[in-house]
C-alpha cells in the first residue's frame, strides 16, 4: 500500500488502515469499522463532495486553474465563449470548433414571447432582479421538459447549450421588465457579450453601439467566474442534480445558493457597504465594527483562499481599464483605503483575510452602468459553463444520490401526550 492512515477505535482496539488516493480517503472504508459514527462537517470544511477534474485550487498558494491553465494566462488570452468550451468539454477549441460553437450559442439564445407575457411579466416592478433569474431559470424546466433524460449525453449536451445562451437573454430581460423598457431580441451578428450589453442598454429598433473597452472587460469578467470548483452553488447544483432533477430547476437551486451575500451576493453588498461608510473619514471606525463582531467586512474572506484571490488581482487592473472609459467610480478610493487598512492590521492577518473577487467587481458593474440589482445576476452568466460543467460530469460518472447522515441532538423517545397535558 502507498500512503495511508490508520485509525483506530479506542473502544475495541479494532483498526483499519485507509489508502491516501488523489489526497482523500474514503469514508466508505471509515464506516465499514465505525458502522453509525460520522463525520460531523455540516459546512464541508473538512470534506471532499466530489472527484472532479475540472477546476484546481490551491488556496494557500492563490493558484486558480481551469482544466489545468492558470487563470492569469486565460484572463490574457481566451474570451468567454472559448472559456466556457473549456470548462464544459475539457479542451480549449480550435478555431473551427470555436465558430461553431459561438453559432450553436447564438441560435440558441432567443427566449419564447410566451416566457415573458406570461413568466416575466407576471413580476412586481421593484422585483430583485435575481429572484426574477431564479425563477426565470426554474420555468424554463416547463419549456424544455425533454431536459428530463439526464442521463442521455447528447440531451445534456443540448440542454447546456441552452443555458448557456439563454441566460444572457433571460438577465437582460429581467432588467428591462424592471425599467418598463421593452425587450430586445439577441441580435446574431453580435458575439456573447456584446449581445448582452445590446440586449440590456440598446433600443429595439438596433443601432447600439458596442464599446470594445467595457465589452473585454465584462468578457474578463465573466471568464473569472466561469468555475470555481466546490462552492456553495455548484455543490447544491450537485446535491439537486444528483437526484436526477433536470438542468432548469438544478441551475435554478445553483442560481438561488448564489444569490446570498456570503456568496455571490456580495457583490452587491461590498457596494450597499461602501455607499454605507458614507466618508473616506469613518473607515477607520467601520474597521473598528468589524473587528468588533459588529459587521462583516464584505468582499473579503474566503473558505478556500488563505492567501489574495487571484481574480480580485486581475480585477483591479480591469478596474483601472474600465474606469479610464467611464470615469472613477467615487467609491473606489474609499475601497482601496479600506484594503490597506485591513491587510495592515492584525485582526485580518491573523485570519487571513483578503479581498476576494466580490471587492472590486460590483464597483466596476456599477460603473459600467449595471444597476445594483443585477451584479449578482452577472456572476450567475459568467458561473452557468461551471455549474453546467459540474452537472455533467457528475451524470458521466453516474454518482449516487448525494444523501449525508447526520448527528442526531433531538430528544430520545417519549410518548405522545394529549393535548391537555402539554
Ligand atoms: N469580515 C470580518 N471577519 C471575517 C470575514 C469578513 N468578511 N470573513 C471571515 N471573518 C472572520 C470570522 O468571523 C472568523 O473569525 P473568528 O475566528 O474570530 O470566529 C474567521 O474570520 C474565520 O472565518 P469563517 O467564518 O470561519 O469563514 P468561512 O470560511 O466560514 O466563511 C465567507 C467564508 C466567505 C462566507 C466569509 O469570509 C464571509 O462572510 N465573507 C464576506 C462575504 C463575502 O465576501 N463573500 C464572497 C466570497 S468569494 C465569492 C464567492 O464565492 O461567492
Amino acid at each position: 500500500m502507498g500512503e495511508s492512515i490508520t485509525i483506530t477505535d479506542n473502544r475495541t482496539g479494532e483498526s483499519i488502515e485507509i489508502p491516501i488516493v488523489d489526497g482523500g480517503i474514503d469514508a466508505g472504508a471509515w464506516s465499514s469499522l465505525l458502522p453509525g459514527i460520522w463525520f460531523d462537517d455540516p459546512s464541508f470544511s473538512a470534506t471532499s463532495g466530489a472527484s472532479s477534474s475540472i477546476t484546481y485550487l490551491d488556496g494557500g498558494a492563490g493558484l486558480l486553474r481551469y482544466r489545468g491553465y492558470p487563470i492569469e494566462q486565460l484572463a490574457g488570452t481566451a474570451g468567454f465563449m472559448e472559456v466556457a468550451y473549456l470548462v464544459v468539454f475539457g479542451e480549449l477549441p480550435t478555431r473551427d470548433q470555436l465558430d461553431a460553437w459561438c453559432d450553436e450559442i447564438a441560435e440558441a439564445a432567443p427566449i419564447h414571447e410566451n416566457f415573458h407575457k406570461r413568466i416575466l411579466e407576471g413580476f412586481r416592478d421593484d422585483a430583485h432582479a435575481m429572484g426574477v433569474l431564479i425563477a426565470g431559470i426554474a420555468a424554463m424546466s416547463t419549456f424544455w421538459p425533454d431536459g428530463k433524460d439526464v442521463e442521455d449525453t447528447t440531451c445534456r449536451r443540448t440542454q447546456m447549450v441552452r443555458l448557456i445562451a439563454k441566460m444572457p437573454t433571460l438577465a437582460a430581460s429581467a432588467y428591462r421588465r424592471s425599467v418598463g423598457t421593452p425587450y430586445v431580441q439577441p441580435d446574431h451578428g453580435l458575439d456573447y457579450t456584446g449581445n448582452f450589453l445590446s440586449m440590456m442598454f440598446g433600443q429595439r429598433e438596433g443601432g447600439y453601439e458596442v464599446d470594445p473597452v467595457l465589452r473585454d472587460a465584462l468578457d474578463l469578467l465573466f471568464v473569472l467566474h466561469a468555475d470555481h470548483e466546490q462552492n456553495c452553488s455548484t455543490t447544491a447544483a450537485r446535491i439537486v442534480g444528483s437526484s436526477h432533477a433536470d438542468p432548469y430547476v438544478t441551475l435554478a437551486s445553483a442560481a438561488a445558493a448564489l444569490y446570498g451575500p456570503r456568496h455571490g451576493g456580495a457583490n452587491e453588498a461590498v457596494v450597499r457597504m461602501l455607499e454605507g461608510i458614507s466618508s473616506y473619514d469613518q473607515v477607520d471606525d467601520f474597521i473598528t465594527g468589524v473587528k468588533a463582531g459588529d459587521h462583516k467586512l464584505m468582499g473579503f474572506g474566503h473558505r478556500v483562499y488563505k492567501n489574495y484571490d487571484p481574480r480580485a488581482r486581475i480585477l483591479k487592473d480591469v478596474a483601472h481599464k474600465v474606469f479610464a472609459v467611464t470615469g472613477t467610480n467615487p467609491l473606489l478610493d474609499m475601497a482601496l483605503k479600506l484594503e490597506e487598512v485591513a491587510l495592515a492590521d492584525d485582526y485580518f492577518i491573523s485570519r487571513s483575510l483578503y479581498p476576494n473577487v466580490d471587492f472590486y467587481s460590483g464597483l466596476i458593474y456599477q460603473s459600467m452602468g449595471f444597476p445594483i440589482e443585477m451584479f449578482t445576476v452577472l456572476f450567475a452568466i459568467g458561473r452557468t459553463p461551471g455549474w453546467l460543467a459540474h452537472w455533467d460530469e457528475l451524470m458521466a460518472q453516474g454518482s449516487r444520490i448525494a444523501r449525508p447522515r447526520q448527528v442526531y441532538t433531538g430528544h430520545a423517545q417519549r410518548d405522545v401526550p394529549s393535548i391537555d397535558q402539554r
